[in-house]
């Protein structure tokens, strides 16, 4: 099969950094929109519906597993990496995308789940049956299930073990996630090369980035936990060498759900890096601890730990996802606060963590929402939206798993929501019907009526954001502020890193996350005498005293972005 090359973006070559200044959104092409009435959404659907997400503002999409597969863990569960799920389109639908998304200035990213495949991938079938053949060493095998103790079990609700029995080749294969799921053999120069050969695949089809999925678990060692260990990080400099030869202006997200420094560990170094981004897996679960606790101070603690990151690699924040809310990483303490907080309701939990939606977690408030998307937009790197959150939409509890927060996109009021225009039995998920949250209330169409709605406030922040490149590519210095329950930063950012020519900008952010109103004072050194004025409305506000403090008074759950005019000599 032959394709015509898609256009590259001229941007690429001039903005290499394009990353740390572009907004993504993260579209499941299943739940997106279905342009042939099947019931399932499509490659198809998601290019008819390039243009709200233009309107939007976004700048890059991140699209989860498209390629043929059982869809037992909704496709990162993959039979072959090289093609298109039939039920979603064609390669040829794929490259289409890539050339829309990219005539719009929009960039794509695919989702590769490199750490494993499905039990239904050739290479599986071929190493169960035929151990000395040119896969029998694809995946890790064992005659016992007791190698690699130190290794966590992550699926904890339906795994018992990372070790199960292969009949048909009679031992045990290894696997981090589900038991359908082996895991590949990284000791395997072929299982590398592969590697490499894919991620070429796709970026010679156009794609701009490729997000590394479950990166920490490549390789094992019988001493170690599996999660970043040295030969892994080797690799992964290896695949970024390769980007860079050959795919320079492409980039490396890396999903490494871990401690702080573990996860800064994957953006490598200044002479060896590793990936370009990497989510931010420790202030995430933060943000909804201090939205509850009314406490600034232990994101005030995890952004001291996270702001030492190597020239030109950002931080990818995001809130929600297409995973469960992961508490993996807090402590235990913190975890049961969480849970009482948030999955009051056994059915909300799933593994470690809460399988809801951004809108039911907070309770469908508008205050609480809009101060989660202020951080998520000022915050250090570049914001991550997950489709649906911008127009509030729920979840479904009674589905399993986490199809709870992956029923499909509501566009109307109509039918399947404007979804799709199948027997609403096909759909591959019901929409949400629920009281709060029901289609008929909360679509994209009703949304675009109302003026005060927040799709209009989520597209207004982001052209906000958008317009002061401070917030993709300032430093953040967190500041020190009179009341706990206000975080206070600034962005600082000295002008024409790029050859845009960008003004110098600082801006104050503070945050609010006390259940009333509050009167804070905080330090700004280096500030005594500059001008402040608001960034949404223009509005003067104080000057910062001549002893380098502001005095703010902010409303219940609110914030502010200030532009921090002139420092005084
Ligand atoms: C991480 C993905 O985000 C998740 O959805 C998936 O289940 C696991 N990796 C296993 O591939």
């Amino acid at each position: 099969m032959t394709f015509t090359a898609p256009i590259t973006l001229p941007g690429l070559a001039l903005d290499p950094q394009w990353y740390r200044r572009a907004v993504f959104y993260e579209v499941m092409v299943r739940s997106f929109y279905d342009s042939n009435g099947d019931g399932s959404g499509d490659i198809a659907g998601l290019i008819s519906k390039l243009d709200y997400l233009q309107w939007l503002g976004i700048d890059a999409l991140w699209i989860p597993p498209f390629f043929n597969s059982p869809l037992r863990d909704g496709g990162y569960d993959v039979s072959d990496f090289t093609s298109v799920l039939p039920e979603f389109g064609t390669l040829e639908e794929f490259t289409e995308l890539v050339t829309k998304a990219h005539e719009r200035n929009m960039r794509v990213l695919i989702d590769y789940p490199l750490n494993h495949t499905s039990d239904q991938h050739d290479w599986f079938q071929q190493s169960r049956s035929d151990p000395d053949g040119p896969y029998g060493d694809y995946y890790v095998w064992s005659d016992t299930d007791e190698r690699y103790p130190n290794v966590r079990i992550i699926f904890v609700d339906s795994e018992e073990s990372n070790w199960a029995f292969d009949p048909v080749r009679r031992q045990f294969y290894f696997h981090r996630f589900f038991s359908h799921q082996p895991d590949l053999n990284f000791e395997n120069p072929a299982v590398r090369q592969a590697v490499l050969d894919t991620v070429s695949h796709w970026m010679n089809m156009g794609v701009d980035g490729v997000r590394l999925d479950a990166i920490p678990y490549l390789f094992e060692s019988d001493d170690g936990n599996g999660e970043g260990e040295p030969k892994t990080h080797e690799f992964i400099k290896g695949i970024r060498a390769m980007v860079d030869r050959d795919f320079p202006g492409r980039i490396l997200i890396a999903e490494a759900n871990q401690w702080p420094q573990e996860v800064v560990a994957f953006f490598g170094t200044d002479d060896e890096p590793e990936c370009h981004m990497a989510f931010n897996f420790p202030v995430m679960p933060r943000i909804f601890y201090s939205l509850r606790s009314q406490h600034a101070g232990e994101l005030v603690r995890v952004l001291a730990e996270t702001t030492e990151v190597p020239r030109g690699a950002a931080w990818a924040v995001f809130l929600r996802n297409h995973d469960e809310l992961t508490l993996e990483m807090v402590s235990e303490e913190y975890r049961q606060a969480m849970y009482g907080w948030y999955a009051y309701d056994p059915r909300m939990r799933s593994n470690v963590g809460i399988r809801r939606r951004l809108a039911p977690l907070l309770d469908n408030s508008r205050a609480e929402t809009e101060l989660a998307h202020a951080l998520l937009f000022s915050l250090e790197g570049s914001p991550f939206l997950y489709y649906g959150d911008e127009i509030g939409m729920g979840d479904n509890i009674w589905l399993p798993d986490r199809d709870s927060s992956r029923t499909p996109m509501q566009w109307t009021p109509d039918r399947n929501a404007g979804f799709s225009t199948a027997d609403p039995g096909k759909l591959f998920l019901p929409v949400v019907q629920s009281l709060v949250y029901n289609y008929n209330l909360v679509n994209v169409e009703s949304q675009l009526a109302q003026s005060r709605s927040l799709l209009h406030w989520v597209r207004n922040v982001i052209h906000v954001r958008k317009a002061h490149p401070t917030f993709g590519l300032g430093t953040l210095r967190v500041l020190k502020t009179s009341h706990e329950s206000v975080l206070a930063f600034v962005r600082e950012y000295a002008g024409s890193e790029t050859q845009f020519g960008d003004s110098a900008e600082n801006v104050l952010c503070v945050f609010s996350f006390a259940h009333n109103p509050v009167a804070v004072q905080i330090e700004i050194e280096g500030y005594a005498g500059s001008t402040t004025f608001d960034l949404f409305g223009g509005g003067d506000f104080p000057s910062v005293g001549d002893d380098g403090s502001i005095t703010l008074t902010l409303g219940t759950q609110s914030f502010y972005w200030l532009h921090l005019g002139d420092r005084r000599p």
